[in-house]
């Protein structure tokens, strides 16, 4: 199977799974305990059928969408992931460079392994920072100035992680960085040589947000270990308004569920929240972000952009969600199978299909413009 063999989201998962060693294909693949929510969150699009227009004039269209003050060129943007050198040895910076061509934003996670900086300097497309809430204050203010100062355009807070899912995979493979992997984990590695080239051949693996802060070398600290020991559990509104004060720019809230805290992201002067479950991969049995949208964008999508995440795969998934009021979706696995699959060319494969199936799927919607998207084009069954 080669990348030119890839025409969906299927396609590409079979080739990341043929390229990479199980357990990290398990670490990207996988949910939080039984993987209900994961499997949920893109079933939940299958409740819902659209329902077309005709005979409306279609020959050109625009599928461009505005949100915190970014013109994106597609309604889709590549949410932030860790680890993504461990996927393809170019990692981010195929993500970030595909994005760029597509003309839409990405994400930089806290646990990125290229520094948000040079991803600043090699691309215009707007740029989010992903960050995670550390108990040093100090070091929360420290890093925040380093993203404004790298010309960060949203700050993006992750606020469904207060601790670690259950990832089962992941304990069974023994996936951790530095590695720990189990005798069964070892003989994937084995089984897949080009992957361990590639892994020795290329730059060293680092986390360049963190390494300034927090030592990662020598198994000193585990990003198992990184969650339980330095992140804050104790985080509450009150340090989240906080920072949206100190940033005093385009701040997002990513992981709200609920109507109650969409309200209070409101009332604490966040400009977005991003709906998500985190990919199922922290809380197994939470809603899937499609089925709670209608909800909160009843209750303040006249005051903030809802966003929302989990389970794209296609482009009716992204129509669907737009029609019931998100004003644009992250991606995860959508790109991170063809980053894994095949670096840049395999994310600007997967992206270009992506924006291949809105268009097309907006003409036969009879919709030129994101905004001819409502309700009125969907029915749940
Ligand atoms: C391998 C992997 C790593 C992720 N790392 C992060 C992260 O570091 N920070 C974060 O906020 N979300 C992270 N996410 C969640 C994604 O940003 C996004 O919310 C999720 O993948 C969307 O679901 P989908 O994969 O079904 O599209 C990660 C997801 C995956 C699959």
């Amino acid at each position: 199977m080669r990348l030119r063999d890839c025409h969906n989201f299927h396609d590409f998962r079979r080739l990341a799974r043929h390229r990479v060693p199980g357990p990290i294909f398990d670490y990207i693949d996988g949910g939080a305990d039984d993987e209900v929510t994961l499997r949920r969150n893109t079933a939940s699009f299958e409740r819902c059928d659209l329902v077309p227009n005709v005979l409306r004039g279609v020959a050109t269209l625009d599928m461009s969408v505005t949100i915190m003050g970014q013109k994106l060129a597609t309604p889709f943007y590549c949410s932030p992931t860790a680890l993504q050198r461990l996927f393809h040895h170019d990692g981010e910076r195929a993500v970030a460079a595909a994005a760029a061509k597509y003309g839409t934003m990405f994400g930089v996670s806290s646990l990125g392994t290229v520094s948000l900086e040079e991803l600043r300097k090699a691309h215009d497309t707007p740029q989010v920072y992903q960050f995670y809430y550390h108990r040093d204050r100090n070091l929360n203010r420290a890093m925040m100035q380093r993203a404004k100062q790298a010309g960060i355009d949203v700050m993006m807070l992750t606020v469904d992680s207060i601790t670690g899912g259950n990832r089962e995979r992941d304990l069974r493979t023994g996936f951790s960085i530095p590695f720990k992997l189990t005798v069964a984990g070892m003989l994937e590695f084995g089984i897949k040589p080009m992957w361990g080239i590639n892994y020795l051949t290329h730059e060293r693996f680092r986390l360049p947000q963190l390494d300034d802060h927090v030592d990662m070398s020598g198994g000193a600290l585990s990003i198992g270990s990184y969650f339980t020991e330095m992140l804050d559990p104790s985080m509450n509104w009150d340090d989240v308004a906080e920072m949206v004060q100190l940033w005093s720019g385009q701040f997002c809230l990513k992981g709200i569920m609920s109507v109650a805290d969409a309200k209070r992201a409101v009332q604490i002067g966040c400009t977005g929240i991003v709906l998500s479950n985190h990919g199922g991969r922290q809380l197994d049995g939470s809603r899937a972000a499609f089925d709670q949208l209608a909800e909160i964008v009843d209750a303040v999508g006249d005051r903030i952009d809802v966003i929302m995440d989990g389970g794209i795969q296609r482009g009716t998934h992204v129509l669907k969600a737009l029609s019931l009021g998100a004003k644009a979706v992250g991606l995860g696995r959508a790109y991170l199978y063809p980053l894994a699959a095949a670096g840049q060319a395999g994310v600007e494969r997967a992206l270009g299909l992506m924006k291949a199936e809105i268009e097309r799927g907006m003409k036969l919607m009879g919709c030129t413009s994101i905004s001819q998207l409502s309700r009125d084009n969907l029915r749940f069954r």
